[in-house]
This record gives structure tokens, C-alpha cells and sequence, in this order.
């Protein structure tokens, strides 16, 4: 095991905001984890798990110990059952987008919307990813994690994790409490693509990729032509390469705030006064908003920041323009959610998470 203090965090976060690990340690497989873990707990640490750093704003020096797992290892697992599901288990240091790519070149179908995606394995179920209207939670079958206080193995089943819209329950009950070690999925042998996307449908419906050939049984068709999930996974590399700025040359953490959920009465007045506004209506009555589309209204769009900005072609990603610290940052997400607040009477939340304190830099 190695540890090591006063480590920088600044390469280690897609924001590139500074900050410090106190005490930092990168784990490649589960026994290492298991050390660490110990160590933490001998001389009183606080452990901060860190990913990839593409869904995390660092507010300050981070005391304690800083652990980002680093184990790999995919693995298709015994079919549980006879209709062509298939079983992958991932370990949690995996990059997400090439586990999916993994997983298509085998043949096993179901995640290619959530392509591109950034970050690690091991995060994918904390905040529930999701995009093009799948959510991790749509293929979950299990993960394993260890205990931090205990060092225990504990499996979480899909109930157990209470999944929701960018939610879990290690953002909630059991957050700091637990080190996702790996993660198993529900995939398919049979192709089964969904694009109702609006975004999705329209790129792949121009997209000259649609081909006659090559495609598997079971895809859809849409026109003439049929899709397969590879073309999904194309076109949604095409839509996000195209709408989210590349973090290596803007450093960014993707989605800066939730889509706003509001009661459907509520969506019906501003309606009356924003006609153009979007909504989506969820299973819970409920109707989902585009805070991209709120921000960008108030005129937000290339708002500058100190050393920061909303950026011009997606309202919702605010970008470090160089040198910005994580204290600036939270100054424009304030700046602007007292704004949208003013403006709709709706309080945006922040999307990824923030770690260290956030007054103290
Ligand atoms: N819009 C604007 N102005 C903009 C951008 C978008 O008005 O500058 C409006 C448009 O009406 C557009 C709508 O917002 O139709 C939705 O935009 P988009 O399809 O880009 O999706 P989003 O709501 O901004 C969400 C997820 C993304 C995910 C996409 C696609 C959240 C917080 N974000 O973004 O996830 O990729 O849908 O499914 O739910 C992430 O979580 O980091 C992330 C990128």
C-alpha cells in the first residue's frame, strides 16, 4: 500500500480545480482498497472515494484520505436465466464509455445511450448515470461494495441502492459510508435499441451511417432503414461530442445542475407565461424541466465568471477558463441559481458533487 500526503488533486479533476489530497492513496485491487481502508480507520481519517474526477467540484484542500481505485476486470457472468439476458460484472475502476464499447463488441446490447458517458465504473450507480432516456438503474442487477468503517463486503441489490433521478443511496443514507468495489448489469443478447430521445431520433434519422447491411436481428427500424446499437452508440458519441465541450480542452464536469422536477400545475402557469417551455412529464405526476433552457433564457449563455464561464453552446456546463478555483465556480452556480430562483421561482440544485468545504478556499 502507498500513501502519500499533500498530494495535488488538480490533474485528477475534469474541472482542473486545485486543491490538495492530505493524505492520498491509489488502490489496484480490492486488497489494497481493504488496507487503505484500515489505515483510514487506524489513525482516524476521513475516506474521500475519487473516480475519474468528471462529476466532482473540489471546494477546498481535502482532509483525510483520498483513495481513488484504480482495479480493473470485466467479466461476462453465467446467464441467470434462459431469455438471452446476460450478466456483466464490472470492477469499479473500469472507464465507463469503454466498458460499454466492451460490451457491444460482444455482442451484448443495452447501454449503447449511455456511450461517452465519462468517469469510472464505480461511480456510474452513486448518481445514477443517465442519457438519451436510459439510466444505469434501467440495467442494474447488483454491485458490491466494501464498508468503510469495517472493511466489510456488503452486496447492494437494486432496491437497496433507491435509485432516482441522478440519486442513490450512497448520495443519501449510506453516503461516505461505502467504496463501490464492482458492478453487475442486465445486458442482451438480443438488440433491442430505444431512440425515442427526441435529440437521439433526429441525429440518427439524417445520420448517413444508417446502413441496410450488418444489421443484427431485432433492431429497429426506423424509415427504411434500420438501426443497430452500434449506430446508437455513434450517434450519441456524434450528439455529445458535438453539445459537451471536451473537459482535456475546457475543463468542465458535464451537467452543472439537475433538471428541475415541478408539479404539473406549477409547469401549466409558467407555461402561460414561457410558452416555448419545455417539459417532460414523469411517472409521478410530476413534469421534468430543461434547466439548460431556464439558464439559457435569463441569458446566461458565455456569462463569464471570475476565471470561469457558462458555456456558449450548452448552458448547462460551466467551464474553468484557467486558474478558476472551486470557491469561483460556486460563486457563478450561486450567482445563478439566485437569478433562476428570481426569475421562475425555481431553485436549481447542483449536480455533481462537492467535496471539501465549500466557504474554506
Ligand atoms: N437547451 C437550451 N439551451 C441550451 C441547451 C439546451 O435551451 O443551451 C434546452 C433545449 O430545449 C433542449 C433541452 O434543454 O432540448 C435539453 O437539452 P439536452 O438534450 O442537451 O439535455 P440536458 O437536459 O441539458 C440531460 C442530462 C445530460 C444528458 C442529456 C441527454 C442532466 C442534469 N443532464 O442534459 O447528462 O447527457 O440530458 O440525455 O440530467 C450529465 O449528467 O453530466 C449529463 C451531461
Amino acid at each position: 500500500m502507498n500513501i502519500k500526503a499533500n498530494v495535488s488533486l488538480h490533474a485528477l479533476n475534469t474541472l482542473a480545480l486545485p486543491g490538495q489530497a492530505e493524505f492520498f492513496s491509489r488502490v489496484h485491487n480490492n486488497d489494497e482498497l481493504a488496507e487503505a481502508l484500515a489505515y483510514a480507520q487506524a489513525h482516524k481519517l476521513k475516506v474521500t472515494v475519487l473516480g475519474g474526477g468528471s462529476n466532482v467540484i473540489l471546494a477546498s484542500n481535502i482532509s483525510g484520505l483520498v483513495i481513488q481505485v484504480a482495479t480493473r476486470g470485466i467479466e461476462r457472468c453465467e446467464q441467470g436465466d434462459h431469455s438471452k439476458t446476460l450478466h456483466w460484472t464490472a470492477a469499479a475502476g473500469e472507464n465507463w464509455h469503454q466498458f460499454v464499447q466492451h460490451t457491444l463488441a460482444e455482442k451484448s446490447y443495452g447501454l449503447e445511450n449511455l456511450s461517452l458517458i465519462p468517469g469510472l465504473v464505480g461511480a456510474a450507480p452513486i448518481q445514477n448515470i443517465g442519457a438519451y432516456g436510459l439510466e444505469i438503474s434501467d440495467r442494474f442487477v447488483s454491485l458490491q461494495a466494501l464498508e468503510i468503517s469495517t472493511g466489510k463486503t456488503v452486496r447492494f441489490s437494486k432496491s437497496d441502492c433507491q435509485f432516482g433521478y441522478r440519486e442513490s443511496v450512497f448520495k443519501q443514507a449510506a453516503a461516505g459510508q461505502f467504496v463501490v468495489t464492482s458492478v453487475t448489469l442486465a445486458l442482451s443478447e438480443q438488440p433491442n435499441v430505444d431512440i425515442s430521445y427526441p435529440a437521439l431520433a433526429a441525429a440518427l434519422s439524417t445520420t448517413s451511417d444508417i446502413r441496410q447491411s450488418s444489421v443484427p436481428e431485432g433492431a429497429l427500424s426506423l424509415g427504411s432503414a434500420q438501426i443497430s446499437p452500434q449506430q446508437v452508440s455513434e450517434a450519441v458519441c456524434r450528439i455529445r461530442e458535438q453539445k459537451l465541450p471536451d473537459p482535456t480542452l475546457q475543463p468542465n464536469a458535464g451537467s452543472f445542475f439537475k433538471n428541475p422536477v415541478i408539479s404539473k400545475d406549477r409547469w401549466q402557469q409558467l407555461r402561460g407565461k414561457y410558452p416555448e417551455l419545455p417539459g417532460y412529464p414523469q411517472l409521478d405526476g410530476g413534469v421534468k424541466l430543461p434547466a439548460a433552457w431556464l439558464i439559457d433564457q435569463a441569458g446566461w449563455k458565455g456569462a463569464a465568471g471570475q476565471g470561469c464561464s457558462v458555456h456558449r453552446e450548452h448552458a448547462l456546463v460551466l467551464v474553468n477558463n484557467g486558474g478558476c478555483s472551486g470557491r469561483q465556480l460556486l460563486q457563478l452556480a450561486e450567482d445563478i441559481i439566485v437569478d433562476i430562483e428570481r426569475r421562475f421561482g425555481i431553485l436549481l440544485a447542483i449536480e455533481p458533487q462537492v467535496l471539501g468545504l465549500r466557504g474554506s478556499l
